[in-house]
């Protein structure tokens, strides 16, 4: 049985991945802050699974250390982060701090650990320098990043890098990017998804910013299943030093307009979708990410397509609206995804 650690793990991907590696039988520890109200990880009662619920800040840096020496896995997965765009310019010090300085710390507690044997790090497609062009990013072109966020996510992708470079590491290491997720639970302000469901659970109009904006669209699932491939190639030696897009498939960019549109559909609402003037804090434009390494080097692939994605998203929220319990909705849905391929 191996030994997961994963940071963040009382966040909407954390949560889930918890789940998801529990259901395939492997121990799991957690290392966060506390969750947001009505967070996914209480509601799913995730830290019932858990061998290790750490709430520690990853900008403590000897807080982080002992954590890491008393959990000691084989295996870390560090999501932690303050992952909003708008909150990183509200909150620029604690954005950087965390994604930069805290990741520094997760890197350096695992190399003083010692016995971690595999260690990957999450960043976003957001760590491309943005040319707002069409074709998709490949993991050899530039970082870059103008808001804080995807500024401190590349930095901290540049961090990883130069870790992975240099002498003292004695872990394997990779480094995972994936853009937008959607699923059920997520409860971060300004997701899309997060304000339709709330909006058409009480039948009121929901509100956009960008319409015509594009977005990819991937299952949280199918992107979670990419980094345990990853894991699993770097468990048996292989790809480490290297870095991952995990992003779906060209049919799956669709305009925001219309995932609202599809969303109000598959609930059957009545509520109206309504354009509000587009704010002042710029939001970066399309951003693709090539997925053709992973597949052709991992054997990796998504598994659910955009219809699919969106299909699972709203049948899990609207069966939790209905009262179902969420634990049971992600543990039948872990199971119908890994029912797609063999489990893993
Ligand atoms: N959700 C998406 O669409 C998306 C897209 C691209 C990349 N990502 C990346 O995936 C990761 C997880 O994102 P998420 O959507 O689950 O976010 P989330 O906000 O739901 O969870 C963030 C987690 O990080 C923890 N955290 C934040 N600050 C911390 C600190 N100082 N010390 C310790 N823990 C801290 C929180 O407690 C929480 O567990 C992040 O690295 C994010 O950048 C997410």
């Amino acid at each position: 049985m191996t030994h997961y650690l994963v940071t963040g793990h009382t966040g909407f991907k954390g949560a889930w991945l918890v789940q998801l590696l529990a259901a395939a039988g492997h121990q799991v520890s957690g290392l966060a802050l506390d969750p947001v109200p009505n967070a996914l990880f209480t509601r799913a009662r995730v830290a019932d699974l858990l061998t290790h619920d750490l709430r520690v800040d990853i900008r403590n840096a000897a807080m982080t250390a002992t954590a890491m020496a008393q959990i000691a896995p084989d295996v870390v997965i560090h999501l932690a982060a303050q992952p909003l765009v708008r909150e990183s310019y509200r909150d620029p010090r604690t954005t950087w701090e965390t994604n930069v300085l805290g990741t520094y710390n997760v890197l350096d507690a695992v190399a003083q650990e010692g016995g971690v044997q595999a260690l990957l790090v999450i960043t976003t497609d957001k760590v491309y320098r943005n040319l707002n062009r069409v074709a998709g990013y490949r993991e050899d072109e530039p970082l870059g990043g103008v808001d804080p966020y995807s500024a401190s996510k590349a930095a901290a992708d540049l961090l990883t890098q130069s870790w992975i470079a240099s002498a003292d590491c004695p872990t394997p290491t990779a480094i995972a990017r994936a853009g937008n997720v959607i699923g059920g639970g997520d409860v971060c302000a300004e997701r899309l998804m997060v304000d339709l469901v709330a909006a058409f659970g009480a039948d009121q109009d929901v509100h956009l910013r960008y319409p015509q904006a594009v977005r990819p669209w991937q299952h949280v699932l199918d992107c979670l299943a990419g980094y345990l491939t990853l894991v699993d190639a770097l468990l048996a030696g292989e790809h480490a030093g290297e870095a991952y897009n995990f992003g779906p498939g060209a049919e799956a960019f669709v305009e925001v307009g219309e995932v609202a549109d599809r969303v109000a559909q598959l609930w059957g609402t009545t509520a109206a979708v309504v354009v509000d003037p587009a704010p002042e804090l710029p939001e970066a434009g399309l951003l693709a990410l090539d997925a053709g390494k992973a597949e052709r080097e991992l054997g990796w692939q998504g598994r659910l397509d955009f219809a699919e994605t969106l299909s699972w998203t709203v049948a899990w929220a609207k069966a939790d609206a209905e009262g179902g319990d969420p634990r049971e909705l992600c543990a039948s849905q872990i199971e119908a995804f890994n029912a797609m391929r063999p489990p893993r």
